[in-house]
C-alpha cells in the first residue's frame, strides 16, 4: 500500500533540531551509517546520532578530512568510499560485511549539487551517478547487513521540483543543465526510497525520503556568490535569508525519519520539517511539498530496474 502524503502531525516542525527529535531516544546498541556524515547536514546528523548513543559509520570520499571533522565525537568510525566509483562501493561494502555487524539505520546523505558537467565511471552524469546510483549500489550491497526493522533514509530535496527522471537521456548526452541534473538525481532519491520500502516490506526494512530544508553548507560550493544574492539565499549582509534553516535544523528530518515510531505505518513517505510532506501546490521550493513524479510507484519500479541494470546490483 502506498503511503498518503499527508501530515501526521508529528509535534515537530521546521525549527526542530536533530537533538529535539532525539530527546529521550536511546540509540545505545544501534549502528547507523551516514554517507556524507562529515560535512554540512551529515555532520550534524552524525553528531546527533552519536550523542543519542549510536555507533556511527561514516563512509568518506576524503577520510582524512572526515577524521578531522569528527575528532572528539565518540563512537564514530570513518571508512573510505567514493560513491562515484562502483569498485569503491563494492570494496567498502565487502569490508563492512566481513565484520559481521548489522546496520539499524542507513542515511544516504552524501551529495553534489549544480556541478559543471562531470562524467564518472562509464561516462555517467555525476549527479545521477553519485547522488543516486552510488547509493543504490551501496544499499544493495549492504543488504545482508540490514537488521530486521532497519530504516534507510534517502536525503532528497525540493530541488526535485525541476525534473522527472529523463528516461530518454538520464546521463545528459545532450543539453546538460546543472540544475536539471541535480533535480533528476533528487527525484531519483525519492523514487529509490519508495521502491526500496516496497521491496523491503517482507523483511521489515523501511525506507523514507526527506527534504531537509534550505541550509547554507559546502553543498553550494559550485554556485558563484553573486548567484546566492540573486536567488535570495542570503540577505544583503550575507546572512541566511528568511526560511533558511541551521545545519542542526537541517539534520532533524532525516534523524526523525530514521527513528520516529510515528512512521512505522508510513513506509516510503517523502518527509519535510519532521513530518510527512503534503503534495506540492506551488513551484516554491522553499515551501516544499512533493511533486507527483517523485511519488509515482511505476516510475519507482522502472528506475529500480534501470539502476540494477546500470550498476549490476540487485539484492532485493
Ligand atoms: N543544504 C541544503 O540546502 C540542502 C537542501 C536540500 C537537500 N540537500 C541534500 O542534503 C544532502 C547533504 O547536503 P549538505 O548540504 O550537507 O552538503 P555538503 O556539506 O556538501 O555535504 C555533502 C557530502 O557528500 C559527500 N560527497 C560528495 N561526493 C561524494 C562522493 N563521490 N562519494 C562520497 N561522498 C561524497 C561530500 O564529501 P566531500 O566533502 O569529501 O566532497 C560531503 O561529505 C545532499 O544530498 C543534498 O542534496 C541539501
Amino acid at each position: 500500500m502506498i503511503t498518503k502524503q499527508r501530515k501526521l502531525p508529528s509535534g515537530f516542525g521546521a525549527h526542530s533540531t536533530a537533538d529535539d527529535v532525539l530527546a529521550g531516544v536511546d540509540l545505545t546498541g544501534a549502528t547507523a551509517l551516514v554517507t556524507g556524515g562529515y560535512s554540512g547536514l551529515g555532520l550534524e546528523t552524525t553528531r546527533a546520532l552519536a550523542r543519542a548513543g549510536a555507533r556511527v559509520i561514516v563512509p568518506a570520499r576524503r577520510p582524512d578530512i572526515a577524521g578531522e571533522a569528527l575528532r572528539g565525537t565518540p563512537g564514530v568510525e570513518v571508512g573510505a568510499l567514493d560513491l562515484g566509483d562502483l569498485e569503491s562501493v563494492r570494496a567498502f561494502s565487502d569490508r563492512f560485511l566481513d565484520t559481521g555487524r548489522t546496520l539499524d539505520i542507513v542515511i544516504n546523505g552524501a551529495g553534489v549539487m549544480a556541478c559543471p558537467e562531470t562524467r564518472v565511471g562509464p561516462g555517467w552524469e555525476a549527479h545521477f551517478a553519485i547522488n543516486h546510483l552510488g547509493h543504490f549500489a551501496l544499499v544493495g550491497r549492504l543488504r545482508p547487513a540490514l537488521a530486521p526493522g532497519a530504516r534507510v533514509v534517502a536525503v532528497a530535496s525540493s530541488g526535485h521540483f525541476l525534473s522527472d527522471i529523463r528516461w530518454q537521456d538520464p546521463h545528459f548526452r545532450t543539453g546538460y543543465d546543472r540544475w536539471l541534473a541535480y533535480a533528476q538525481s533528487k527525484t531519483a532519491n525519492a523514487l529509490f526510497a519508495l521502491h526500496l520500502d516496497r521491496l523491503g516490506a517482507d523483511t521489515g526494512v523501511r525506507a523514507y525520503a526527506v527534504h531537509p530544508g534550505s541550509i547554507l553548507t559546502p553543498l553550494q560550493r559550485h554556485i558563484p556568490r553573486e548567484e546566492w544574492y540573486a536567488r535570495g539565499w542570503v540577505t544583503p549582509d550575507g546572512e541566511p535569508a528568511d526560511g533558511f534553516k541551521t545545519p542542526r535544523q537541517g539534520a532533524a528530518t532525516a534523524v526523525w525519519a530514521a527513528t520516529s515510531p510515528l512512521l512505522d505505518a508510513h513506509g516510503g513517505a517523502y518527509c519535510q520539517d519532521c513530518d510527512i510532506a503534503e503534495a506540492a501546490t506551488t513551484d516554491d521550493m522553499l515551501l516544499g511539498g512533493v511533486k507527483p513524479w517523485a511519488t509515482d510507484p511505476h516510475a519507482a519500479s522502472r528506475l529500480w530496474d534501470l539502476s540494477s541494470e546500470l550498476t549490476g546490483v540487485n539484492a532485493f
